[in-house]
């Protein structure tokens, strides 16, 4: 059973079942279907909200801020006591072009500043930092983070996109020099994509008592049973980030959210969320809608309760597979590396049947374009996080990240590239 506490501490602050992703706002729903969306999942009591401040920012002419823009919008609209009811979650840390990025003290002072306007708002819920920042000392990164909590602007802090090292050393400077803790992890978990949380990540979350949001729940979409096919993906925002998954473990997944959707009179989407909201250590799936329909289904999902045998058919569906521990292998793989270590490996499985791995030294940030799994470093070291689906170039590709790492244990600077086209 799912004991994980929707809870944060000692901070008053308490998540809903279900955490509604808010970068379609101003992006995929326009400001007025937003507002619809917002009233209708505060009219359900799904009050936390989670958004960033680069969000929209991948989208032509979008500066980022445009989803913390129209919540502010409607938190104005709807007056404190709406504001007293919702908990925001926002995040710090990516790409803002002029505005700067990273975890730095001087850019999370300015960032939070420029998030609690468009917000319209005097504190944040939860503030996040968007992702692992290995050019700023988490010291300096949680001490501006103490100032904030004490100047009320921040009531808790979390972490996205941290590598289980990455969040065990920030839990010990934090003890250590009397820091504030994260005390929330949003890592991306979804049916699809376990790697990146089932393992170490979720043990420490659980050892450590933190709450845990995930997102990309619906996997963009495909675990709502939407795209089966090339043809589905036509014409929609999110299908190229979909088209990844459109394979034989995909598929398997499918058909068991159909059988376990079928049981209950369900929607495959309700199924997938409805497991995350079951996972041992997850306190709360994030998942975005961009109607009212669909929002419905989210909201349906909080009172879906699987049974026993609907949990093993979806076990047994997206368990790893024998090829995927070979994976797991590699990614225990810890090699030292010449300092300063700034590596950014992303393996790529949203742009078409096609995998690629890049390395980059030196822009010393990871980068998560949505859609991308992500693998990442620690300080000083590498450690090989991957998610694919298994195949047949699977040993190939585990000869090309062998040799990648000899060639990073030797100190060697390069850039490198590796694509697989499916047969
Ligand atoms: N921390 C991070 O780095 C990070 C990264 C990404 C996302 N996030 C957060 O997680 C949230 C969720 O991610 P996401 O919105 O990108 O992906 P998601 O929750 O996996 O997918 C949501 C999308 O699926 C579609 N959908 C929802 N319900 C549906 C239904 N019943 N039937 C058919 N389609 C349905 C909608 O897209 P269509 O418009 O295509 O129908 C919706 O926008 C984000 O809003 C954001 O807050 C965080």
């Amino acid at each position: 059973m799912n004991t994980a506490s929707r809870t944060i501490g000692d901070t008053g602050v308490t998540l809903a079942p279900l955490v509604l992703g808010g970068n379609v706002f101003g992006w995929t729903a326009d400001r007025a279907t937003s507002f619809a969306l917002l009233d209708r999942a505060l009219d359900a009591g799904l009050t936390t909200l989670d958004t960033a401040d680069v969000y929209s920012r991948w989208v032509p002419g979008h500066q980022g801020g445009e989803s913390e823009t129209v919540i502010g919008q409607w938190l104005a609209a709807r007056g404190s006591a709406a504001r007293d009811r919702v908990q925001v979650m926002t995040k710090v840390g990516m790409d803002m072009g002029a505005a700067g990025q990273g975890l730095s003290s001087v850019h999370i002072q300015r960032a939070v500043e420029a998030s609690l306007e468009r917000l319209r708002t005097d504190r944040i819920d939860v503030y996040f930092s968007h992702v692992f920042d290995e050019a700023v000392p988490q010291a300096e990164t949680l001490a501006a983070y103490d100032r904030l909590i004490r100047a009320g602007k921040v009531r808790a802090i979390g972490a996205s996109n941290f590598a289980a090292g990455q969040l065990r050393a920030a839990l010990d400077v934090a003890t250590a020099q009397d820091l504030p803790r994260y005390q929330v992890l949003q890592p991306h978990y979804n049916l699809i994509d376990r790697a990146g949380f089932d393992g170490p990540l979720r043990d420490l979350a659980q050892a450590e008592g933190l709450a845990v949001v995930t997102y990309f729940s619906l996997a963009s979409g495909f675990l709502t049973g939407k795209y089966r096919s090339e043809s589905d993906l036509a014409g929609s925002t999110r299908g190229d980030w979909a088209r990844g998954y459109l394979n034989p473990r995909g598929f398997t997944i499918l058909a068991a959210l159909d059988a376990v959707a079928a049981r209950h009179g369900a929607q495959p989407g309700e199924v997938a969320l409805a497991w995350l909201m079951a996972r041992p250590g997850v306190s709360a799936p994030i998942a975005s809608a961009t109607r009212l329909e669909q929002l419905e289904g989210l909201i349906r999902a909080t009172r879906l309760h699987l049974s026993d045998e609907d949990i093993r058919t979806l076990e047994q569906a997206s368990a790893p597979t024998p090829t995927e521990h070979r994976i797991a292998m590699i990614s225990s793989t810890t090699i030292t590396t010449a300092e300063p270590a700034r590596i950014i490996l992303r393996l790529c499985k949203h742009w078409g049947h096609r995998y690629t791995v890049d390395y980059d030294e030196t822009r010393g940030r990871i980068e998560l374009p949505l859609g991308l799994c992500l693998l990442t470093a620690g300080e000083g070291t590498l450690d090989f996080r991957l998610e694919g689906t298994p195949d047949a170039d699977m040993d190939k590709f585990e000869q090309v990240v062998a040799d990648h790492a000899q060639r990073m244990a030797r100190g060697e600077t390069y850039t490198w590239q590796w694509t697989r086209q499916a047969g």
